[in-house]
């Protein structure tokens, strides 16, 4: 009698049944992945290294609000995956930032010159603006050359002075731009794409987990508790060794074992430039090692810093800083404490601080450059002494600045489970072209059968929205519409 149910049932369901898909990684993609499949009732596991889920979205109660170790803003609203999922939902909002700019010397600059050269920047750069480019060239080749032309056709005098000062600032504004170490590493021509619209929407003080929890059907606006997404995520499982062939066999650090059916890989491409070899058994195609190889991701490092007492103004869209190059050579000096490399100190990798919403008393403070490695692992007190030290230095004479009294700083490249930021493409990258490295990333490994058996999803999969959650958000949905699409194919062939 057993029997024959189990018989019907398995008719009825035909063969998804059965059928078990394991997801490593609980990011925007893993979760993306698994939403997708359990909404067609697949069976799906997804095993998570950290102890939280998120990965590179992680979202934290910090002073008044919620601030972001990760994402921050979603980027743009045509044709992006997260803007149509929340846009009836009003959790967005506009931040329009406009960061003022402090000289060492604390000579002022004026609003028309702080405007008329971030046009300068703006027209020279934008991360799909490059496309006229030859291939071959970086993104700092190319810049410094436009930079310098143009910038003494624009501007004579103090002006330029301070425009030629500035290319530091300009190199770390592509920096965070790319989550790259060095512009000499970024491509000045790329395949990446903008949505058209708001480039920088925020969270209002909710921070980007907004966003998964709309796709877990947890947020209050759109709450279904009866969605199993919860009960099939295991916390703390890395894995360690990923067997294939008829099916998955993965190994984690604690000895357990999982197997499934289907697998979908979605951890940085950090993790996989660190761990590939070790990780896949067979080991993984010679183009994909060499995709891995060749398309690259840095880090940046935010500091958010809370004060008892706010110091600056009302009217705050942010604070940019250009040192002199006296002051640069002079700071290895005035301030010993904390990494450096050539006589120069990180406090030079100190970019800027920006406004959190909902949060009077706290800034987040951004560090980019090929150092952040060094300045993660530094103590909370040189990080803090040293970002007082620089705040000092360009606002001491406009404002009373004190030392935070908390802060929350990440180690995105230090982590094992991310080993860097967000990827960008190389010029070595670049030299594969239909299919791009992207493109080659993310095909599938199948077995003997044609099964496609290790599925590949995570930002550095996608061909365009690469090093976003929305670029990120599609490549899980992709991965787990190839098992669906795999599954009725299979079906129809059956009937
Ligand atoms: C500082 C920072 C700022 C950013 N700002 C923005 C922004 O403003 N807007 C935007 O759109 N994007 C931004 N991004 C990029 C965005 O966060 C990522 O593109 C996106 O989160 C990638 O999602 P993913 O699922 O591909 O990878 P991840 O988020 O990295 O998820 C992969 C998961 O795999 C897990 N994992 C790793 N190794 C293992 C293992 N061995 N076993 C099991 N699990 C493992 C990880 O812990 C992680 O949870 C930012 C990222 C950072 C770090
Ligand atoms: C945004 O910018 C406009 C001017 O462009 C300004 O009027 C407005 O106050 C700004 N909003 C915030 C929140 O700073
Ligand atoms: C900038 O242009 C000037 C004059 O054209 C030139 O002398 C100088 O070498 C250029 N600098 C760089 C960094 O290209
Ligand atoms: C998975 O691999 C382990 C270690 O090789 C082995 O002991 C176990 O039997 C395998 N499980 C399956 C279902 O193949
Ligand atoms: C800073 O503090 C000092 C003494 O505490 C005070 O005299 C001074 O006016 C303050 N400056 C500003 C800009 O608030
Ligand atoms: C540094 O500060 C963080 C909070 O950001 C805290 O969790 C950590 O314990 C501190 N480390 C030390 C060595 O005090």
């Amino acid at each position: 009698m057993l029997g024959v149910l189990v018989l019907v049932i398995g008719v009825f369901l035909g063969n998804a049944e059965g059928v078990k898909v394991i997801v490593v990684g609980a990011g925007p993609a893993g979760i993306a992945a698994a939403t997708t499949l359990l909404s067609q009732g697949i069976d799906v596991t997804v095993l998570e290294a950290e102890d939280r889920i998120g990965g590179r979205v992680h979202s934290v109660p910090f002073g008044d609000a919620v601030v972001d170790m990760g994402a921050e803003w979603c980027h743009g609203q045509k044709n992006n995956v997260v803007y149509e999922m929340v846009k009836h939902l009003g959790v967005l909002q506009s931040s329009n930032y406009s960061a003022s700019l402090f000289m060492s010397d604390r000579k002022v600059v004026g609003d028309q010159l702080t405007s008329d050269m971030h046009e300068l920047f703006e027209e020279i750069y934008s991360p799909d603006g490059n496309k006229k480019q030859e291939e071959g060239v970086t993104v700092g080749e190319y810049f410094i050359k436009r930079y310098n032309e143009s910038a003494r056709q624009k501007f004579s005098g103090k002006d330029l002075d301070i425009c030629l000062l500035s290319l530091d600032l300009m190199h770390h504004y592509v920096q965070s731009s790319e989550g790259a170490f060095s512009w000499f590493d970024t491509s000045a021509n790329s395949d990446y794409r903008n949505c058209e619209g708001d480039l920088s929407l925020n969270w209002n003080g909710f921070g980007y987990k907004t966003a998964l929890e709309v796709l877990m059907r947890k947020h209050p606006r759109v709450y279904d508790p009866s969605f199993p997404i919860q009960s099939k995520i295991q916390l703390n499982k890395v894995v360690q060794k990923i067997s294939w062939d008829d099916g998955v066999n993965v190994s984690c650090t604690d000895g357990t074992f999982h197997t499934a059916k289907h697998l979908i890989f979605t951890p940085s491409l950090g993790v996989l430039k660190y761990k590939h070899r070790r990780m896949f058994s067979p080991p993984l195609p010679r183009h994909k090692v060499r995709a891995i190889r060749d398309l690259g991701i840095g880090a940046v490092m935010k500091v958010l810093m809370h004060f008892e007492k706010r110091w600056w103004p009302e009217e705050f869209n942010g604070y940019s800083f250009v040192w002199t190059h006296e002051h640069r050579d002079m700071l290895i000096a005035e301030f010993t404490k904390g990494p450096s490399r050539y006589g120069r100190s990180w406090l030079l990798n100190f970019m800027s601080v920006l406004p959190l919403e909902r949060n009077p008393n706290a800034l987040s403070a951004w560090i980019t450059g090929d150092l952040v490695p060094e300045i993660e692992k530094t103590s909370n007190e040189t990080l803090i002494d040293g970002l007082h030290f620089a705040l000092d230095k360009f606002l001491g004479h406009k404002f009373n600045i004190t030392k935070p009294d908390k802060i929350l700083r990440t180690n995105w490249y230090a982590n094992q489970n991310f080993r860097g930021t967000y990827s960008f493409q190389t010029t070595a990258s670049r030299r594969m072209k239909d299919p791009s490295s992207n493109e080659i990333l993310a095909e599938p490994l199948k077995n003997v059968q044609g099964v496609p058996t290790v599925l590949f999803a995570g930002e550095a999969t996608h061909s365009h929205y690469y090093s976003t959650v929305h670029g990120a958000i599609e490549t899980g949905r992709r991965e787990a519409n190839r098992i669906l699409h795999f599954i009725q194919d299979a079906e129809n062939e059956l009937s």
